[in-house]
């Protein structure tokens, strides 16, 4: 009895260590990595799987609560149309979510479009406009993400002639932007200190060192609401190509 009672001690307490074990470390040469600064920043932490093989979905969606405080309501359409990335049928490597077109678009805020370049990786460049939006304040909002987006679009759209710009995209980034000002700022004001945002998508890091904390409030699609009608208006988003309307849900049709 004593002995079982050692063991199960010994147990809990290398589970508590583990459970605990979310240190940022970088991903080594054959870790995969997506062109989602979400899920990457969430595997180099340890709230996914740091080899980043195998995801299934009810793994991404606890990543998401225990990482960021992000809803399952707010990302589990990304999460079932990841599943297409590949072949297996209950979950995904994260260099597969790369797929154009499947989730994976144009005018990103810190990939190149597929058409001109690396559509994967973090890019300087691209991330440029990010990087030195909103002016002379030391936080961005759902206004300068909404200018971010646009300005995105229009070098796409200059540079790009095989540029996928429908409303699938555009919901999509709206969401992406919702998601960075909520996880790395205040989820009820969409005001993200830049040096957060900054460190998210270069090092694909949590700020912790920096001061940041997870969100106390649970980000999900009613608080997200508010901070992307600003983003879309802002964007003044137009499409270059009609797509059929977008059912992803039951009285989810967009
Ligand atoms: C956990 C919460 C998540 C957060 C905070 C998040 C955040 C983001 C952000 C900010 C971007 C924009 C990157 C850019 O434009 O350069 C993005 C892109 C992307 N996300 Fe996520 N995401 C999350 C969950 C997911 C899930 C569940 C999936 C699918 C399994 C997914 C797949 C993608 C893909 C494929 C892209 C690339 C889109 C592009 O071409 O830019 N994300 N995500
Ligand atoms: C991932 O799944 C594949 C196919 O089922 C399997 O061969 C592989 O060992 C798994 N890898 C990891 C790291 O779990
Ligand atoms: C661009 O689109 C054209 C026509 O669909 C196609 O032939 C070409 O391969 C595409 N190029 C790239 C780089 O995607
Ligand atoms: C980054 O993006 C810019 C703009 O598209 C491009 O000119 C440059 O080659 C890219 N850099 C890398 C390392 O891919
Ligand atoms: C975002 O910040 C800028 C600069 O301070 C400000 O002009 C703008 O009104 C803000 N947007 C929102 C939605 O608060």
């Amino acid at each position: 009895m004593a002995l079982l009672s050692i063991l199960l001690a010994a147990l809990s307490l290398s589970h508590a260590v583990r459970a605990d074990d979310h240190e940022w470390i970088a991903p080594t040469a054959t870790d995969l990595r997506s062109p989602c600064p979400g899920l990457n920043t969430l595997a180099n932490h340890g709230f996914l799987p740091r080899n980043g093989m195998n995801l299934s979905i009810p793994m991404m969606l606890q990543a998401a609560i225990d990482g960021f405080n992000v809803n399952s309501d707010a990302i589990i359409q990304a999460a079932k149309f990841g599943l297409l990335s590949g072949d297996a049928p209950d979950n995904l490597n994260l260099d597969a979510l790369q797929l154009h077109n499947l989730i994976e678009h144009d005018a990103s805020i810190s990939r190149n479009d597929f058409a001109i370049g690396d559509n994967l990786h973090f890019n300087e460049t691209v991330f440029a406009t990010l990087a030195n939006a909103n002016p002379g304040v030391d936080f961005y909002n759902a206004t300068s993400a909404g200018l971010v987006q646009q300005a995105r679009l229009a070098d796409s759209l200059a540079r790009n002639p095989n540029i996928t710009n429908t409303r699938k995209e555009f919901l999509l980034r709206s969401r992406e932007s919702g998601l960075y000002l909520s996880i790395m700022g205040d989820p009820l004001t969409g005001v993200a200190p830049k040096n957060f945002v900054q460190i998210f998508f270069r090092e694909e890091r949590l700020p912790i060192a920096e001061g940041w904390t997870r969100p106390t409030t649970l980000i999900d699609s009613t608080t997200l609401a508010p901070i992307e009608t600003i983003v879309r208006a802002v964007s003044m988003w137009t499409q270059t190509q009609a797509c059929e309307d977008l059912v992803i849900g039951p009285n989810l049709t967009i």
